[in-house]
């Protein structure tokens, strides 16, 4: 069995039991006992097939990034869908980490909606947080993403004609795995938790 297939099967069942939702009576918070498992499954994918993601897909994706909670709600994030030929060649010159995937989003923030602070502004954990929120929701719908940072921020801007007020911070390749796409070893390498983790 392909692994494309095999990651649609683990996917589809991580939404039907997904379904489950425990509530905590304390809170009233839902708690969805398969996350854990979800984050886990997650891997940096590096190997894409050329079979585009659909628009549906696609829109759930970014509905899940619409969620995403961000400094005083100032939503500053703004996205670009590479898909086009000629986008997906300026992708490619970008950067070296696109692994053959027929689509990218560029994540970038607006200076003109970010929140600022006194040592500069919140653009750059506001759109971590939205893109993590889109690369866990398409891996939930069986699609496969890489985070890179691995480009020129000026390039984007220069090559894709970006106005001045937007600033890329990542791109995030997405796309069916290929079948032979595995995770890469440092996947499955974790710090022991006490180490990053204590008590005060
Ligand atoms: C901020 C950030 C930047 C990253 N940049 C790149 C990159 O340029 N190229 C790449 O192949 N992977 C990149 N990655 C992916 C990490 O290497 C990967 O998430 C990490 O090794 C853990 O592996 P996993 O995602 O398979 O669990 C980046 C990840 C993050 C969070």
């Amino acid at each position: 069995m392909g692994k494309t297939l095999l990651s649609l099967l683990s996917a589809a069942m991580i939404i039907m039991t997904s379904g489950c939702c425990n509530t905590n009576s304390q809170n009233n918070v839902q708690m969805n006992a398969d996350f854990l498992e979800l984050a886990a499954g997650r891997y940096s994918v590096r190997h894409f097939s050329d079979k585009p993601v659909e628009q549906a897909v696609i829109d759930k994706i970014l509905e899940a990034g619409k969620l995403a909670p961000t400094a005083v709600n100032s939503q500053p994030q703004m996205i670009y869908l590479l898909q086009s030929k000629e986008a997906m060649e300026i992708a490619n010159r970008l950067s070296p980490c696109i692994y053959g995937a027929p689509q990218a989003f560029l994540m970038c923030y607006d200076d003109n909606r970010v929140c600022k602070r006194d040592d500069g502004n919140y653009g750059d954990i506001d759109c971590s947080i939205v893109l993590t929120h889109m690369m866990l929701e398409a891996y939930n719908l069986g699609i496969g993403t890489c985070l890179v940072g691995r480009f020129n921020p000026e390039e984007a801007v220069s090559e894709l004609g970006l106005p001045e007020n937007i600033h890329p911070i990542l791109l995030m390749p997405f796309g069916y795995a290929a079948d032979d796409a595995v995770p890469s070893p440092r996947h499955s390498e974790y710090r022991a938790m006490e180490e990053m983790f204590e008590v005060r």
